[in-house]
């Protein structure tokens, strides 16, 4: 049976892999002060129809349950995470921290760095409308990168804002009801031909040069500026760039947008989001009105920069040389031992060690192979020495005969 297209296995290889981008993740995460949070894998399809909009509708692995409901597999936390704090807003202490590590799974064209199911971490901060919060938001994000690795010369945030488009907008005569569409222009209008862009543009009398020369301006406005020095004095300010061709494809954002992409453009987007201040109040009908923003970013672009960045490699190739399978083999040199054996398997691993041991018999040289393979760094010999066992460090070749029973305090004292 072949593997769906855009699906993965995770061999155990594939595993680790992941785990150290998750790790890595919520690690960061919680040195920010976020906390973990998560939400169903299957929600009614009206709820991505009319929170997420755009490209992502079109992209739902939907379906009619048995009881007759349409339902959609997530592609994305936001409308979810807003339905869930408006239901029980009063709860919590305002702004909310929250983050999650929730698989996704979008219909998408399978390619480089797009999947039809991948990981995506979110971070949001609910309740608070300061640009404080924006840089705080951009700042965990620029760390999630930094730890695994990358720095300044790898990848860039590009700080836009729908507001500022909103602006020129208005002042081009556009109407607040044509805006989603116009932004919808504004994304594309890099990629596009001009004449595709000025023919989508007439009606509202603009012109694409219009748009991209407002696109290349790199001046911050007032709502930028302080996101900009907050996270200058963070020293962070080298990661951010102002660049107005960002205004997202999803419909609810409403100010701040940003996307993060690696310097040399190889990749697509790793992670973006901005403002959703009005989606709260969207989904509880104007009973709960709380700004909110926040950002996603995706384990398939981020591994892949991973790859193709030397130090970012090397930290994730020392990190999986330490994930070894066993940290402790004890070795069955006399198969007459082997209850004697399974006594001391059992208190290394309730003492907490990593611990394996030969299921059936096996000669003596094929263990110690074994152990080498699981990546244990000592061996526990029982034999013929019993009550005495032989511990042996394998980078060193040392070994010492210890006392059964002094043979976890003598470990303890080895790590
Ligand atoms: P998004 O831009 O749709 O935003 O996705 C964010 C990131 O998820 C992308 O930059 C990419 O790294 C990853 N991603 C998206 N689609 C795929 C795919 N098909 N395969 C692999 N990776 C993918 C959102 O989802 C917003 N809900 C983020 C957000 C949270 N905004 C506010 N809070």
């Amino acid at each position: 049976m072949q593997l769906l297209p855009g699906f993965r296995d995770f061999f155990p290889d594939d595993c680790a892999r992941r785990n150290y981008i998750l790790e890595m993740w919520r690690a960061v995460a919680r040195r920010y002060g976020f906390v973990e949070y998560d939400g169903p894998v299957l929600e009614p399809m009206a709820l991505y129809e009319k929170k997420s909009g755009g490209e992502i509708v079109g992209q739902l692995f939907d379906f009619t349950d048995k009881g007759a409901r349409h339902v959609a597999m997530r592609p994305e936390m936001t409308p979810t995470l807003a339905r869930m704090v408006a239901a029980r807003e009063r709860d919590f202490k305002k702004p909310l921290k929250w983050f999650c590590v929730p698989q996704f799974f979008r219909y998408e064209k399978q390619q480089r760095g797009r999947l039809r199911e991948f990981y995506q971490l979110n971070c949001d901060i609910i309740g608070e409308a300061s640009s404080a919060a924006d840089a705080e938001m951009i700042a965990v994000l620029i760390d999630m990168l930094r730890g695994v690795g990358l720095g300044e010369k790898d990848f860039v945030v590009r700080l836009s804002s729908r507001t500022a488009w909103q602006e020129f907008f208005a002042q081009a005569g556009g109407k607040s009801e044509d805006e989603y569409e116009f932004f919808q222009i504004v994304d594309k209008a890099e990629r596009n031909p001009p004449e595709k862009t000025d023919a989508a543009l007439a009606k509202f009398s603009l012109t694409a040069q219009q748009v991209l020369d407002f696109m290349r301006s790199k001046t911050a406005t007032a709502e930028l500026a302080p996101i900009l020095a907050d996270l200058t004095a963070r020293g962070l300010g080298g990661f951010v760039e102002i660049d107005y061709a960002i205004v997202r494809g999803l419909a609810y954002y409403t100010g701040v947008v940003f996307e993060v992409f690696d310097r040399s453009k190889n990749e697509r987007a790793l992670a973006g989001g901005g403002r959703y201040d009005k989606l709260l109040s969207l989904m509880s009908d104007g009973k709960v009105d709380l700004p909110a923003l926040g950002f996603g970013m995706g384990d398939v672009v981020l591994a892949n920069l991973i790859d193709d960045t030397p130090a970012a490699k090397a930290q994730l190739d020392a990190w999986l040389a330490r994930e070894r399978a066993a940290d402790v083999y004890v070795v069955i040199a006399k198969e007459e031992r082997r209850a004697e054996a399974l006594g001391v398997v059992q208190q290394l691993r309730e003492a907490g060690h990593r611990t394996d041991f030969p299921l059936t018999a096996a000669k003596v040289g094929k263990q110690f192979r074994t152990a080498e393979q699981l990546g244990a760094r000592l061996t526990v010999l029982i034999g013929d020495e019993w009550p005495q066992v032989k511990v042996k460090t394998l980078a060193t070749r040392e070994e010492v005969l210890v006392d059964a029973g002094e043979v976890l305090a003598f470990l303890q004292r080895k790590s």
